[in-house]
């Protein structure tokens, strides 16, 4: 079992005031969201599953140990890879202890109720964003003839006899984790799925592009409108390399704008971050973009940057996942920014040490803030609220002046690799203790 992070352990960073001198390459690694996803997948294959540019965290530990637990031999090939072969007959409950942790975990019910005709699972846990329901997902398995059941916080859902059937599905919202597992579930259904008003992330295509190529039907991925026409387990004709993280990308990028003197940013793929460059460069970044990198040049910058609006909304759009990273740049803005999170309602829990750094930050509601900036901000004693906030808090102290104390890293660590040492490589001033 991989070793868990210990809870006291904390990072203390020295601040740059201001100054713009983080400089050399920052490597991004696989995506967290895409590397679970394909993790739960393994389950509905015949045969052992090469994942490759997996990212080495916390998420991916837990994910491994609810696959074993499953009766999955999880074998690792490397630093980043690892070989899965399912059993021949396998558990149908997720252990509450492992999938409480995570909120990816409720993907696995998916393939596991295809597979099996049966499962169990607590709801899952994961950052604390607001309720985080799980309506989709029950409504989607009653749609192909599950029963659905919920005793003392376990949900037991039940295929009928000679397993689930293929059913239209409209997503009152389109939700990235509820198309992605009632895709896995539709791959062993008998007949046709239809996924209406389904989510368009990069991660899911990277999915179904390696599912089809193991011998599922899934077409339309990327667009509103997701078929899969049933089918058998699949044959593991292919590796699944994980694309890069976006979301570390972006958050690299919007480091880099703000303390780098010349950063490139290097393994990522540009053409996932449209929205969140054309912010930046609205704001007045300097930003290259090669075919697998992205340059930030500081050193003549707009100075302060300008203030802008940002409204997070599902892929293309602006991920909410970069709207804790993005606030701490506006910050930094001349004038006042709008911020509209319209994705979850409890997104903002970080603001509070924000403001005790400096921020000025008005909350109109859940949804809404004005940052006034530029502010100047000052190092202090912070406790990580979540994975996202938890990597703009680094951010807010490397950009402050002073030291910043960082206490809860395992949220960070949950997402993130070895941050801290990748961070010390472009000249941050970064040590976990
Ligand atoms: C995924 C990502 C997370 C990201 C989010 C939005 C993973 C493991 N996590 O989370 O990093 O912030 O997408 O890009 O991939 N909803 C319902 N009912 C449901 C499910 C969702 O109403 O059954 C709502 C949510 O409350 C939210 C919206 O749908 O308002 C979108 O959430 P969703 O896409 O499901 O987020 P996750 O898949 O949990």
């Amino acid at each position: 079992m991989e070793p868990v992070a210990k809870t006291e352990e904390r990072f203390v960073i020295g601040g740059l005031a201001g100054a713009r001198t983080l400089r050399g390459s920052i490597p991004v690694r696989g995506a967290k969201n895409a590397a679970l996803k394909a993790l739960a997948a393994t389950l509905l294959f015949k045969d052992t599953v090469t994942l490759a540019n997996v990212p080495d965290i916390e998420d991916i530990a837990r994910a491994n140990e609810l696959l074993r637990e499953l009766g999955v031999k999880v074998t690792r090939l490397g630093a980043h890879a690892y070989a899965c072969t399912p059993p021949a007959s396998q558990a149908s409950a997720l252990p509450p202890a492992i999938a409480n942790k995570f909120r990816a975990s409720i993907v696995f019910s998916g393939p596991l109720l295809a597979r099996t005709g049966r499962v169990s699972f607590p709801h899952p846990g994961g950052c604390l964003l607001g309720a985080r329901p799980i309506d989709l997902f029950l409504n989607g398995f009653a749609k192909m003839g599950a029963t659905v059941g919920e005793k003392d916080g376990v949900y037991e859902i039940v295929a009928p006899k000679g397993g689930l059937t293929g059913a239209t599905i409209f997503f009152k919202n389109p939700s990235v984790t509820a198309t992605e597992t009632l895709i896995l579930a539709a791959i062993l259904a008998r007949g046709t799925t239809v996924l209406k008003n389904a989510a368009r992330e990069p991660e899911i295509s990277a999915l179904a592009d390696f599912l089809n190529a193991c011998g599922a039907k899934i077409s339309g991925v990327g667009t509103g409108e997701i078929t899969i026409k049933g089918g058998k387990l699949l044959s593991a004709k292919k590796k699944f390399v994980t694309p890069p993280d976006r979301i570390e990308a972006g958050s690299f990028l919007i480091l880099a704008a703000l303390a780098g003197k010349d950063v490139t940013i290097t393994e990522c793929e540009p053409a996932h971050l449209l929205a969140p460059i054309e912010h930046l460069r609205d704001a007045g970044v300097s930003i290259e973009t090669g075919k697998k990198t992205i340059r930030v040049m500081g050193a003549s910058p707009k100075s302060p940057y300008a203030a802008c609006d940002i409204k997070t909304s599902e892929y293309p759009g602006f991920p909410t996942d970069l709207q804790a990273p993005m606030t701490v740049f506006l910050t930094q803005a001349a004038g006042n920014s709008r911020v509209f999170e319209t994705i979850f309602e409890g997104r903002f829990r970080y603001l509070d040490a924000l403001e005790k750094m400096g921020a000025k930050i008005e909350t109109c509601d859940p949804h809404r803030i004005i940052v006034s900036g530029p502010s100047l901000l000052s190092g202090r004693t912070l406790e990580s609220p979540d994975l996202r906030a938890g990597l703009a808090y680094i951010i807010a102290a490397l950009v402050a002046t002073g030291e910043s104390v960082i206490h809860n890293v395992y949220t960070i660590d949950r997402g993130y690799e070895r941050i801290e040492e990748r961070l010390q490589a472009i000249g941050a001033e970064i040590k976990r203790i």
